[in-house]
């Protein structure tokens, strides 16, 4: 385990998930956040910058956050209202006005200050769809060596959400996930091979919910909310909801409790069934090499040790 302070942007879309993830970008004390980036995903991008604003009020966090872009590359935007409800963050009641204000410098933009005055290489963590980074790098390319890896969630070794073959992250912005796979940057994936072990059940959330805090009672709420498409939509999972998102950030400082595979993953952009999906090459069966750590497996136990005592430092 490290215990340097690591340099991060985090690009999300706020979303139950992303949200838990954030508290855990301050809560446990280990990042050096530089700035939060909204992506559009889970719902459109006025509602996941506002939802990303209402979190970091929750917390405290005074972090610049910037607007990203709007809509993918080149298709129309799909939301994910099915699972996050009509704001993006069903559940909480959050007061009238959040204490931030977003940043008027857009996101695209942000990054590349950022990097650019930066003495250190810093980690960017996108938790949506991967559109604010692909037109980064596509704009900025001589960026790229100030990147130090890109750890995301997204994709699948075997399954998608969205479709059967595509998790919805990569779903939505396939064209924006191929120039991130291809940028050469060193990525880590948390696919739904891994966050779907990340479970959450009714006595972990009861366990939040006493924690003491308000940010454990608004992580409850999130919880209860979000546990309700896993509950329906997800028995596979015997009453566990993904907490897909904190995963991408948790195996940055405790690497020892995810297992993973370095493989060359692609992106389907044109199937016929199949776009975008991850197509991992995990028996190595076309001899490239690897682009990107593929994480399949993590201690839960551990993982929910991790969130707990995080959030629990927070207001
Ligand atoms: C991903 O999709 C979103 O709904 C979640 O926030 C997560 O990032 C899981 O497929
Ligand atoms: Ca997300």
């Amino acid at each position: 385990m490290t215990t340097e302070k690591i340099p991060v942007i985090l690009d999300c879309d706020p979303g139950h998930d992303d949200a838990i993830m954030l508290m855990l970008a301050f809560g446990s004390g280990r990042f050096d956040v530089k700035a939060v980036t909204t992506s559009a995903g889970n719902q459109t991008q006025e509602k996941t910058l506002r939802n990303a604003l209402n979190i970091l009020s929750l917390i405290g966090a005074n972090v610049p956050v910037h607007r990203g872009c709007d809509k993918p590359m080149f298709r129309d935007l799909i939301i994910a209202d099915h699972v996050h409800g009509a704001t993006g963050l069903d559940g909480p009641e959050f007061p009238p006005e959040p204490a931030l204000n977003p940043h008027p410098v857009p996101a695209v933009q942000a990054i590349a200050d950022i990097l650019t005055n930066s003495p250190e290489k810093i980690t960017i963590v996108p938790t949506g769809p991967l559109t604010n980074i692909a037109v980064f790098l596509l704009a900025y390319p001589h960026l790229k060596s100030k990147i130090e890896r890109i750890s995301l969630m997204g994709g699948g070794i075997s399954r998608g959400n969205i479709t059967p073959a595509a998790e919805f992250n990569i779903f939505v912005d396939p064209e924006a996930a191929a120039v991130v796979f291809e940028s050469g940057i060193p990525i880590t994936m948390c696919g739904l091979d891994v966050t779907h072990k990340a479970l959450v059940f009714e006595e972990d959330i009861q366990r939040f919910r006493n924690m003491g805090n308000q940010t454990g009672k608004v992580t409850a709420a999130l919880m209860d909310f979000f546990s309700i498409y896993y509950r329906q939509e997800r028995p596979e999972l015997n009453g566990g909801a993904a907490l897909h998102d904190p995963c991408a950030l948790a195996c940055l400082i405790h690497p020892e409790i995810f297992h993973g595979k370095n493989c060359f993953v692609r992106i389907e952009t044109q199937g016929r069934y199949t776009t975008g999906s991850t197509d991992v090459d995990f028996f190595n069966a076309l001899k490239q090499p690897p682009n990107a750590h593929v994480i399949y497996d993590i201690d839960r136990e551990a993982f929910l040790k991790l969130l707990y005592n995080s959030l629990k430092t927070l207001p």
